[in-house]
C-alpha cells in the first residue's frame, strides 16, 4: 500500500501565536505520526511576499515558524520538513499550472474578490494597489500542493477554496497532457478548535489579539491577565459558554481538569484565580518547548542546515524527475526526442478503466475498477459471481453512488475521477454499437 501524502503549508509572515499552536502545529504534528501517512511540511515564504514587504520579516518569521515546529517535535528525519523558496521546481511548476488556470476562475479567489470589493466600495480602480501575486495565489498554492501529488491538504475552511481551484488545475493539466496529477482534498479540522484572542474574537494577527507561543513566562502570564471578562464579581457563578478565558482553559487542560474548572466556574471562581489556572496551564505546557525553542534560536544556521538538506533531499526523491516529466508533458523537450504527434494523446493518456471479476479465498465474488495500477473503486464480497456481475453492469450503466455500501473508493482516488472513468467507460460502450 502507498502512503497517503498530507501536505502543510505555512506562510512565513508572523510570530506563531498559541492559536498556530493549537489548530495547526499540535495537531499536524499528531497527526503525522500515524501509520501509513508522508508527511510534508513547508514554509511558504513565496506566499508571504504576497502581503510582507519587509525583508527582515520575512526572514525573521522563516526562522521563527521553523523552530516553533522543530521545538514543537517535528522530527526532520521523519517528514518532509523544507523551505518553498528551495525548491525551484515550484515556481516552475506554477507558471505550466499558470497556463491552463482560467483567468475567471481566480476572479471568484475570495481574498482577490475581497480586494476588488474593497476598491469598488471606496468608489476606486477594480484593480487599485492589488498586486498580481494576490492574483496568482491560488496557483502558486495549486503548485505547492500537486508537485508533490499530495493526497491530503489540511487547512482552515478559507483556504478549502484553494484546494478546489487546484484540483480544477489538476484535472485541466490531466485531460490535455495525461493523467499526471493526482486531485488533491481539502481536510477541514472540525473538531480543532479555533482559538479565542485576548479580546475574544477568534486569535489572530490580523486583530492584534495573539499570545506569541514562545512569550517569555512574564509577557504570557501579563498577556493571559489582560484577556477579557465580564464584570462578575467572585463568588459570582459565571458562565464558560463564550468565555475566552475557558476555551483557551480547554484547549490545554484534559478532560477531568475541564470539568473541575466548569464546576469552579459554576461555583463563582474570581477572574483573577481563573487566570491564573489557566496561566500555569498554558506554561506547563509551553515550558519545555520554549527551552528547545530558545536553544533552537540560538543556532540559526543549525535550522538553515535542516532546511536546505530536506530540500536537497526532497528535490532528489521527488521534485526534479518529477519536473522532468511534467516539461516533457507540455513539450519542453530534447529536440531529438522522438514522438508522433498523433499517437501522443494516447499514449500519454491514462489506460481506459476496466472492471475485474476475481474470486477470494473465502470464497466470495469481488470486483474492482482498475486504471493502469491504480484502484478506482473495491466492491466487497458477493456470494456469487451473478450477483457480483449485476452490480458491475449497475456501475457501468450510470454513475457512482458514494454513499454505496458494497462499492469503496479506491486510496487516494477522488469521486471526480470515479465519475470520469466511468462516463468513459460509458461512452466507448455507446461508440461500439
Ligand atoms: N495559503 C495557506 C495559508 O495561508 C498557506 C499555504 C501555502 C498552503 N501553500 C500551501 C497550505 C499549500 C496548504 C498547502 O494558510
Amino acid at each position: 500500500m502507498t502512503a497517503t501524502r498530507v501536505l502543510t503549508g505555512i506562510t512565513t509572515s508572523g510570530t506563531p501565536h498559541l492559536g498556530n499552536y493549537v489548530g495547526a502545529i499540535r495537531p499536524a504534528l499528531a497527526a503525522s505520526r500515524a501509520p501509513g501517512v508522508e508527511s510534508f511540511y513547508f514554509l511558504a515564504d513565496y506566499h508571504a511576499l504576497v502581503k510582507v514587504t519587509e525583508p527582515a520579516r520575512v526572514q525573521r518569521s522563516t526562522l521563527e515558524i521553523a523552530a516553533a515546529w522543530l521545538a514543537c517535535g517535528l522530527d526532520p528525519a521523519k517528514v518532509w520538513f523544507y523551505r518553498q523558496s528551495d525548491i525551484p521546481e515550484i515556481p516552475e511548476l506554477t507558471w505550466l499550472l499558470t497556463c491552463v488556470a482560467g483567468k475567471g476562475l481566480l476572479n471568484r479567489a475570495h481574498a482577490y474578490k475581497a480586494a476588488v470589493d474593497r476598491n469598488r466600495g471606496e468608489g476606486g480602480d477594480d484593480d487599485a494597489g492589488i498586486n498580481a501575486g494576490l492574483f496568482m495565489y491560488p496557483v502558486l498554492m495549486a503548485a505547492d500542493i500537486l508537485l508533490f501529488n499530495a493526497n491530503k491538504v489540511p487547512v482552515g475552511r478559507d483556504q478549502v477554496q484553494h484546494i478546489e481551484m487546484a484540483r480544477d488545475f489538476a484535472q485541466r493539466f490531466n485531460h490535455l497532457y495525461g493523467n499526471h496529477f493526482v486531485l488533491p482534498e481539502a481536510v477541514i479540522e472540525e473538531q480543532v478548535a479555533t482559538l479565542p484572542g485576548l479580546d475574544g474574537r477568534k486569535m489572530s494577527k490580523s486583530y492584534d489579539n495573539t499570545i506569541p507561543l514562545f512569550a517569555p513566562r512574564e509577557q504570557l502570564k501579563k498577556l493571559i491577565y489582560s484577556i477579557v471578562t465580564d464584570s462578575r464579581e467572585p463568588g459570582q457563578p459565571k458562565d464558560t459558554e463564550g468565555s475566552a478565558l475557558f476555551q483557551l482553559y480547554q484547549a490545554f487542560a484534559g478532560a477531568e481538569e475541564t470539568g473541575a474548572m466548569r464546576k469552579a466556574f459554576a461555583d463563582g471562581i474570581g477572574w483573577g484565580d481563573a487566570k491564573q489556572k489557566l496561566f500555569e496551564r498554558v506554561d506547563a505546557e509551553v515550558a519545555p518547548l520554549r527551552e528547545r525553542y530558545e536553544a533552537l534560536i540560538a543556532h540559526p544556521e543549525t535550522i538553515e542546515q535542516q532546511l536546505r538538506d530536506g530540500a536537497r533531499r526532497l528535490r532528489e526523491r521527488y521534485a526534479t524527475v518529477r519536473m522532468q516529466a511534467l516539461r516533457a508533458a507540455v513539450g519542453l523537450r530534447d529536440l531529438a526526442m522522438r514522438v508522433q504527434a498523433a499517437s501522443e494523446k494516447k499514449a500519454s493518456a491514462a489506460p481506459p478503466a476496466v472492471f475485474k471479476q476475481y474470486r477470494e479465498a473465502d470464497g466470495r465474488f469481488y470486483f474492482k475498477l482498475v486504471e493502469g495500477e491504480r484502484v478506482l473503486l473495491q466492491s466487497t464480497g458477493f456470494d456469487s459471481p451473478k450477483d457480483a456481475g449485476a452490480r458491475v453492469a449497475m456501475l457501468k450503466r450510470g454513475t457512482f453512488d458514494q454513499g454505496a455500501a458494497d462499492v469503496g473508493i479506491g486510496e487516494g482516488v477522488a469521486i471526480e475521477e470515479v465519475h470520469a472513468a466511468l462516463a468513459a467507460l460509458l461512452a466507448a460502450e455507446a461508440s461500439k454499437t
